[in-house]
């Protein structure tokens, strides 16, 4: 039976490198060594509702406690049923309360280089403040706001007061268009929108206003339009319809007790994309979610109270949701939030503010990564970076060369680096390294978190029927059991949520993605389902091909694509961009000699095309979609002899890519 019957994908790129953390760094951790990690693991698989009930019922605070775990009525879970709480509560009235209201909250920082330090008391001052102002427009219980801010302060007060009142955000990322924003309000009905009259993005003024007024006169649904002052442009206002951030807060006390929140009331809405192209609202809820992100902070970051942590992702994606906002504030963080873009004015302002605020702990993404590594060493070491103790990244998996440069030039070789593996869908992280108890293996994101059971399945019986696949081979990553961070939904469309998650293979969450698990049990994620490539019948995870091409010293970063092909089924496609090398014809067949000693013949790329930059979505993923798309020539010049650019293609497109 060939590959592709049985649907198995061949593991072709073999990484046989471990760092284990050093002792200095497991003797500090909470969770020290892999017998006490197998031990939380185990306590919450055995008795998995045990477990959950237990830690909601020490990390959250009730105003009702719960009177049931789980109700799960397939493919829809119900936890801490019976129970009321608030998420803005958890997030800054415990602080408070606690006599920890002087700690810092945030400490952020304007791409201009205008600086803010807040403590929790204010953060939760400035939040009831905002509250008791939504309040006066009318807001209530269930109320859809859209928010569209830059990365400012007021971004995560406005989040915290909607939960604050049991309104619901959809925050919609400060980079997408008017249209993309009419979608959002008009699909949640929202009642509200929130905004600023810009922010700052690399030098420039984003006019967010006047985006915003573009999409309310296509949002019938929302009647006000709360502006923030943030770059002083002086938008033109509807007087019935805007109103000033700081009119709206003038005349409100600083009371505002949050409001008792059921268990499963909607905390927000997100939207992110799906295959259709319609973009789909993904529902999370309020005790679930929250438990569920504060204690995947604290497990994963070894968050400490002398911790200064940055999560560099924007509060427009899920990862500000959960690890900006509500996960380390929850657990009383203090945290550095930055506007701007990463080379502005120069390409060494992160290293520069993780130098002035000793950052302890960095979190960031992929594509960032490869992009510090095409700028040059030189930006980094001009800064000090002996502050950090540990490293994170999100979003797509990372090339082991890219992690390997992270690990040596960015944490000097003492920082473990957490390889997060999760969802727009999962809340919160799913798997993932504890830093002081599991060895990190570059490009694995490890093992599972508690309570999480990951199974990989594909059509392995004899007649093609689905089961678990062996080790080593590839197949549909799914989740086994409900947890407490999951999506509760697509809003307004259960029967999209069910087919798209549930349908596929029965009594299983079905993630999208492939992966694969070692003879250690750790797992590897090999790219979306989607994008798997079918050479002669066997299949390969475009992740490979990338990251083979990617630890070519002249390559800094890579896509590898199927196009159709009528002897191979598919020929591999290759779009490739250089650190400061020639894109010369010299280059291709050294590239493509390099792929063969790596992975073999197979996965040699017919065609390798140099390009300056790489199509990605606004939350920086490679767009294999739309690369499938051109190496079919349905777009394109067909040119490949010189550098080309796709960045204008991709501005055209990818409104509602997320
Ligand atoms: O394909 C996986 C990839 O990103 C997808 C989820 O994207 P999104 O909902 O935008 O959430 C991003 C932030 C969590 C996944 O299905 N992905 C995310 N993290 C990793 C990853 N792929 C490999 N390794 C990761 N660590």
């Amino acid at each position: 039976m060939s590959e592709s019957s049985t649907g198995k994908i061949s593991n072709v790129l073999i990484e046989t490198r471990v760092f284990p953390p050093s002792e200095s760094f497991a003797n500090q951790a909470a969770i020290g060594s892999m017998e006490a990690y197998q031990a939380l693991y185990d306590s919450s698989i055995d008795d998995t509702e045990g477990f959950w009930a237990q830690q909601a019922t020490e990390h959250l605070h009730w105003f009702t406690p719960f009177h049931t775990t789980l109700q799960w009525n397939e493919p829809f879970a119900k936890w801490f049923v019976g129970g009321t709480t608030n998420v803005s509560y958890n997030c800054l009235d415990t602080h408070v309360l606690n006599g920890r209201g002087d700690r810092v909250a945030l400490y952020w920082e304007g791409e201009p280089g205008d600086r803010r330090t807040i403590t929790y008391a204010e953060l939760h001052r400035d939040v009831c403040r905002f509250a008791n102002g939504l309040k006066k427009l009318g807001i209530n219980k269930g109320d859809r706001v859209s928010i569209y801010m830059p990365m400012v302060p007021e971004l995560a007060v406005a989040m915290l007061a909607c939960a604050r009142v049991g309104a619901i955000h959809s925050v919609i990322f400060g980079g997408f268009s008017a249209e993309a924003i009419s979608d959002r309000n008009n699909d949640a009905q929202a009642r509200f929108l929130i905004t600023a009259d810009g922010g700052w993005r690399r030098g420039k003024a984003l006019t967010l206003k006047q985006t915003a007024d573009e999409a309310l006169a296509k949002s019938p649904t929302v009647e006000k339009c709360i502006v923030l002052n943030r770059i002083g442009n002086q938008p033109a206002m509807q007087p019935e319809r805007d109103i000033w951030w700081h009119d709206l807060i003038a005349d409100v006390t600083d009371d505002c007790p949050a409001e008792p929140m059921e268990s499963e009331d909607s905390l927000f809405i997100l939207y992110t994309s799906g295959s259709t192209g319609k973009p789909k609202g993904i529902r999370h809820t309020t005790a679930g979610y929250n438990l569920y992100v504060k204690r995947t902070f604290q497990w994963v970051f070894d968050h400490r109270d002398e911790d200064i942590f940055w999560c560099t992702a924007d509060c427009g994606w899920i990862t500000g949701h959960s690890y900006i906002v509500y996960g380390p504030m929850s657990a009383g963080a203090t945290q550095v939030m930055y506007e701007g873009a990463p080379n502005a004015p120069k390409e060494d302002r992160f290293w520069e503010i993780i130098a002035r605020y000793k950052v302890s702990i960095l979190y960031t993404a992929p594509t960032a990564i490869r992009t510090f590594i095409k700028w040059g060493d030189h930006h980094v070491e001009k800064h000090e970076l002996s502050s950090l103790r540990l490293l994170g990244s999100v979003g797509e998996g990372i090339n082991p060369e890219a992690w390997m440069w992270y690990y040596e030039k960015i944490g000097g070789r003492r920082c473990p680096i957490v390889d997060t593996w999760w969802q727009t869908e999962t809340g919160g992280i799913m798997m993932s390294p504890f830093p002081g108890a599991i060895a990190c293996k570059p490009g694995s994101c490890t093992r599972p978190l508690p309570g999480i059971v990951p199974r990989v399945l594909n059509h392995t019986g004899p007649a093609g029927e689905l089961g678990d696949v062996e080790t080593n081979h590839g197949g549909m990553l799914c989740i086994e059991k409900p947890w407490p961070g999951m999506l509760r939904g697509i809003w307004g469309d259960d029967e999209r949520y069910r087919q798209q998650y549930w349908a596929t293979v029965p009594h299983m969450y079905l993630t999208g993605d492939n992966a694969r698990f070692d003879e250690d049990g750790y797992y590897w994620i090999m790219g979306r389902i989607d994008d798997v490539i079918n050479v002669s019948g066997h299949r390969l995870s475009t992740i490979e091909v990338e990251s083979a091409l990617v630890s070519h010293p002249a390559v800094a970063e890579a896509a590898a694509v199927g196009r159709p092909d009528e002897i191979k089924g598919q020929a591999i496609t290759v779009f490739v961009t250089l650190k400061s090398h020639e894109p010369t014809d010299e280059m291709r067949e050294a590239l493509k000699k390099h792929i063969r000693k790596e992975i073999g013949a197979l996965a040699v790329p017919d065609e390798v095309r140099f390009t300056s930059s790489l199509p990605k979505t606004r939350s920086g993923k490679i767009m294999r979609r739309l690369l499938r798309d051109i190496a079919a020539g349905k777009e394109g010049t067909g040119d490949t002899s010189t550098l080309e650019d796709y960045t204008v293609l991709v501005r055209l497109r990818n409104d509602d890519e997320s």
